[in-house]
């Protein structure tokens, strides 16, 4: 049975091979913070980080990450209060909030390789994660925030 870490924990899976990555966290795990958008790698509302980078686990088999560490949006922080998590609440970012764990986790990735990224590559860096309430603004404004109090 394939077998990876998620949030630190080691954990085997009882599924087929191909089975999304999205599935295993939500179905298998329970871990349902990471949402299914499009099923295509279109929209990033399924973003996790595998061994700290940023993928789309709609269309990330299991097969894909054997052995891997893979890190949720649970697992950013244990208390739910990374850096990040607390400028959501601060700039008020989420509407609806379905698309807001995957911004979240995209947004992490940059900031634990680049310190101190300027507008511009916040901007580049989340241009592939969609927000149908259109919260791009405060997005931006929540990652500058992290940077201007210390970043990550
Ligand atoms: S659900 Fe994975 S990119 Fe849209
Ligand atoms: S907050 Fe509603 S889709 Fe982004």
């Amino acid at each position: 049975m394939p077998s990876l870490n998620v949030n630190g924990k080691n954990i085997t899976v009882d599924a087929p091979d191909d089975t999304a990555l999205l599935w295993v966290l939500r179905e298998h795990l329970g871990l349902t913070g990471t949402k299914y958008g499009c099923g295509a790698a279109m929209c990033g509302a399924c973003t996790v980080h595998v061994e700290g980078n940023p993928a789309r686990s709609c269309v990330t088999p299991l097969s894909a990450v054997q052995g891997k560490k893979i890190t949720t949006i649970e697992g950013l922080s244990p208390r739910g209060d990374h850096p990040l998590q607390k400028a959501w609440m601060a700039e008020e970012v989420p509407q609806c909030g379905y698309c807001q764990s995957g911004q979240i986790m995209q947004a992490a990735a940059l900031l634990q390789q680049v310190r101190s990224p300027s507008r511009e590559q916040i901007v580049r860096h989340m241009d592939g994660n969609l927000c149908r309430c259109g919260t791009y603004g405060r997005i931006v404004r929540a990652v500058e925030r992290v940077v201007r109090e210390g970043g990550v």
